[in-house]
């Protein structure tokens, strides 16, 4: 009985926007500018536009939203949209002066680290808590320049589910200040034809609404959009802030006599089944219910209250009973009894008598309840057709007898058999939600959480009412079965009046000319067959008409459906089937760009140094705790994941980044002054660099003392006949025979069949080979009358990833991913800088912590880097002896 028809309470689709962390402007601003109206803080959202399309009960949502910063200085925006839990986020971009970044939908571990890397540089994070029961926020702020505009735009998609007879979506509206174009717009399409269709918000009568709210329907299509006037928004006719803020709800249901509940589009197929004027299956009910100490007060009489309305409302032809549990269990009446009105009225009697105390014995309380509906099935003591349900009700955790949830979960799950359904009601944030889910879910039922406030009553109520009328049991939806393939979940424990069966699968072949389905269930007097015939030509023709409101809409409601039905089984898997639901879950949400509990949406704002990454996540439902504070949405203002770095520099240091430890390995090369070194060689692209070592002035042999450096590089592309000899003198390049010197002293950029040469005057050089492969040159230079040193050139590798997986060389060998292990990190001969033990290519090394210079951005000073040394000229780091990498010559 999983969540495919269940009639959630869930059926919200919220939004809101806000330029939120405003502070509100109670009058016009003041000042020398006069600026426009809605403007708070120099930001002026000046457009907000929420639309729906809804085919097929499944909604595809986009909220934009757009800004312009009035102000003389940078402003930060913020762009805040509450959106149902049951939504999956599918899209977001955010366009800045009309250059848009957008979002990629990542595996949450691979989103998370870029997340955590940008928490750890120290950089602003704002976790977002969700406000309500229905909902999750996401929350994105960026930096917007004077006088600069920003779009935001999210996209997200739900599929309606049926409660009480009706499809309803919650638009959240709250935008905080006027906007001068503020609109809601929705379209819904359903093949099946609309019956009715309603739209109100909470914070103003449809009255006052006026002009601004129009719905209409007819036929398949529906209609509501509500556009208010700035006047219109005003909270008092002399007010400048907004009355918008609540609920905009739209309801609707469609026409159930019309047989056209199969549809079929480009491969994919939907069956909704709900069917109409069926009689009530009676129904044995055994309410469990906790009156631990715990319950004591409102909680009591609250769940009090509720059960004399259910009370109220039993229909004569069901039967029931009351366990009471805390520290031991106490019953009602020793067997279910029929609701008959004296027996109702004993029972009310019975509520209004419970007393809360003691301990919290779940699984004697349940045990018992399940025990006396086997028996009483058993012993034909309720009617034959009948169907039985638990429902129980618990504010805490299981804490005497059997506490162990595992041992509960298989108790319960052994003694139930997958005869009926047991749901279970979370009263409060006290208890442990995932077992209470757990179990019920594996017993055909669900987990529902009543959030402790003054309408918990009517939340339990609410609650009962949805599976007070069973219509049908054993229900199976079959189609015809080498025809398929793909199905999602096609039997139920029961049907309910007001809800909706979904199913939906993949054609084996598009070309069918008929499609049959058949629905088998119990029902109060007989079993029943329904059975649909879908002529294909006359759905193609009949379905054409709406493809251009959503094209592949069914495709995706199946996915949608697969995707949530994987996700609720995976929380009863364990070990190689969770595995197993994990990856195919995951590869459908990477594949329909669904932001689901295992994915992340990253938006990268691409330029150095200030990039936005916003993450948007969706969580689970948590364990203990305040299930409101689900971290939604993360806005993270740092530096994207670079690319790992590989450089040598000064007395050559070489330093490896290895992104997977985000920390760097170095090592020194120790050689005689003329010595050339291969440092890249890739015979794929036919780059190779290669680095000649210079010595000091005077030239001091002592190896030990002696300081070396490169001081002339040679880049070649074999391929291209291309080649660049740099020393700190001069650049020359040489095209075939052509050949072209350039002095540090230049700044100008040549560019030629993808390769760019940038030089930047005395101080580096820019190399790049189209769009994957950038070195920079750094040129150092020191006091001319200097007596030891002299000019030298360090090189980087910036860019490395068109460079094939046979480059080679004392940097290029590096470019590959690899690892290394780093442990017993102790005090070393120098006590500022520990040893440790490094693994790294199957060799065990003895390393050194210390640093070495970055000179990329500051050519004099450098930034550290600290790095895990690596000694005698990288033995057991490089692959074979560093003699290995001298060649004779520089080209
Ligand atoms: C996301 O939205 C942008 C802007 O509307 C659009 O260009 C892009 O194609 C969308 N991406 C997906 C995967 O739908
Ligand atoms: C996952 O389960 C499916 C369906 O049972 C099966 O076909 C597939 O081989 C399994 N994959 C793995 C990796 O176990």
């Amino acid at each position: 009985m999983a969540s495919a028809w269940w009639p959630c309470l869930i059926l919200a689709l919220l939004s809101s926007l806000a330029a939120s962390g405003f502070p509100r402007s109670p009058s016009r601003p003041l000042g020398k500018r006069s600026l426009p109206e809605g403007v708070a803080n120099g930001i002026e959202v000046y457009s907000t536009k929420i639309s729906c399309k809804v085919t097929s009960r499944f909604a595809h949502n986009v909220v934009t939203t757009r800004a312009v910063n009035h102000a003389d200085t940078a402003k930060e925006v913020s762009f805040d949209v509450e959106l149902p839990k049951t939504a999956f986020i599918t899209n977001f971009t955010l366009t800045i002066d009309g250059v848009t970044y957008p979002g990629n939908v990542k595996e949450k571990e691979v989103a998370k680290k870029q997340y955590e890397k940008a928490v750890s540089r120290g950089k602003t994070a704002g976790l977002v808590k969700a406000s309500g029961r229905k909902l999750e926020k996401f929350t994105v702020s960026v930096n917007v320049a004077a006088g600069s505009k920003v779009t935001f735009q999210l996209t997200y998609e739900e599929l309606l589910k049926r409660h009480k007879g009706k499809y309803e979506m919650y638009l959240k509206v709250q935008p905080k200040q006027l906007v001068k174009h503020f609109e809601i717009e929705a379209d819904i399409y359903e093949p099946q034809g609309i019956s009715t269709l309603d739209a109100e918000a909470s914070f103003i009568t449809n009255d006052l609404l006026g002009s601004a709210l129009t719905k209409s329907f007819s036929g398949k299509k529906g209609r509501v959009s509500f556009k208010p006037s700035m006047d219109q928004q005003r909270s008092c006719p002399t007010c400048t802030d907004s009355l918008l803020n609540g609920d905009f709800i739209i309801t609707y249901d469609v026409n159930r006599e019309s047989p056209a509940n199969v549809q079929i589009v480009k491969g994919y197929f939907v069956h909704f089944f709900a069917p109409q004027g069926l009689p009530v299956v009676p129904k044995s009910v055994v309410f469990v219910i906790d009156v631990s100490g715990s319950m004591h007060g409102r909680k009591m009489e609250q769940t009090k209250d509720a059960l004399l309305k259910i009370l109220e409302d039993m229909k004569e032809l069901d039967y029931l009973n009351f366990i009471l549990f805390s520290g031991d269990v106490t019953t009602w009446k020793d067997d279910l009894v029929q609701a008959t009105p004296e027996n109702i009225q004993e029972a009310r009697i019975f509520v209004k008598n419970i007393q809360d105390q003691g301990m919290t014995n779940i699984n004697d309380g349940l045990m018992r309840a399940i025990s006396m509906l086997n028996k009483a099935q058993e012993e034909h003591r309720v009617p034959e057709r009948s169907t039985s349900i638990i429902i129980m009700l618990t504010d805490g955790d299981a804490n005497i007898g059997e506490s162990r949830p595992e041992k509960i979960q298989e108790n319960v799950r052994n003694a139930i058999g997958g005869k009926f359904p047991l749901y279970n009601l979370g009263f409060g944030n006290n208890l442990n939600y995932n077992f209470l889910e757990s179990m019920a879910l594996e017993n055909h039922g669900l987990a529902r959480r009543i959030y402790e406030d003054s309408d918990a009553n009517l939340q339990l109520q609410g609650f009962y009412e949805e599976v007070a009328n069973p219509l049908l049991t054993s229900v199976e939806l079959e189609y015809p079965e080498n025809a398929i393939q793909d199905l999602t979940q096609n039997a139920y424990q029961h049907f309910y009046d007001g809800s909706e069966i979904v199913v939906a699968g993949r054609l084996l072949h598009e070309e069918m000319n008929n499609f049959k389905a058949d629905v088998k269930g119990h029902g109060a007097t007989n079993d029943l067959i329904f059975t649909e015939e879908v002529d294909m030509k006359e759905m193609e023709k009949a379905l054409k008409e709406q493809d251009y409101i959503f094209g592949n809409y069914i495709e995706r409601l199946w996915a949608y459906l697969t995707i949530e039905q994987l996700l609720e089984k995976r929380k009863n898997a364990h070990g190689e089937e969770k595995e197993n639901l994990t990856a195919q879950a995951l590869d459908l949400s990477l594949k329909y760009h669904f932001v689901t509990p295992l994915t992340s949406m990253v938006v990268t704002k691409p330029e150095d140094n200030e990039d936005q990454t916003a993450i948007a996540d969706k969580p689970g439902e948590g364990e203990h705790g305040d299930p409101t504070a689900r971290s939604m949405a993360y806005l993270t203002s740092y530096q994207p994941p670079q690319k790992p770095y590989y450089y040598v520099d000064g007395d050559p240091h070489f330093i490896i980044q290895v992104p997977q430890k985000d920390d760097d390995i170095c090592f020194n090369i120790d050689e005689e002054p003329g010595t050339v070194l291969r440092l890249i060689q890739d015979p794929v692209t036919g780059l190779t660099v290669n680095g000649q070592i210079i010595g000091e002035k005077g030239g001091n042999s002592d190896s030990k003392t002696r300081k070396t450096y490169f001081g002339k590089l040679g880049i070649a592309n074999a391929h291209m006949d291309f080649r660049i000899e740099v020393t700190p003198e001069k650049i020359i390049l040489g095209n075939g025979a052509a050949q072209s010197t350039l002095s540090w002293l230049d700044t100008v950029t040549i560019t030629q069949d993808g390769l760019s040469v940038t030089i930047n005057r005395k101080k580096n050089m820019v190399v790049s080979f189209g769009d994957g492969v950038t070195f920079v040159v750094v040129l150092h230079q020191v006091w001319k009358k200097h007596p030891v040193h002299q000019d030298f050139l360090g090189f980087y590798v910036v860019d490395s990833h068109r460079m094939s997986a046979q480059t080679h060389g004392l940097l290029g060998q590096f470019f590959h991913p690899f690892d290394f292990e780093v442990s017993d990190i102790r005090q070393g001969s120098d006590p500022t800088k520990p040893d440790a033990t490094m693994v790294v290519k199957n060799h065990r090394l003895t390393v050194t912590r210390g640093s070495q210079k970055d000179y990329r951005k500051d050519v004099s000073f450098g930034t550290k880097v600290a790095c895990w040394f690596v000694h005698n000229n990288g033995e057991g780091l490089i692959d074979g002896v560093h003699s290995d990498y001298i060649i004779p010559e520089l080209f």
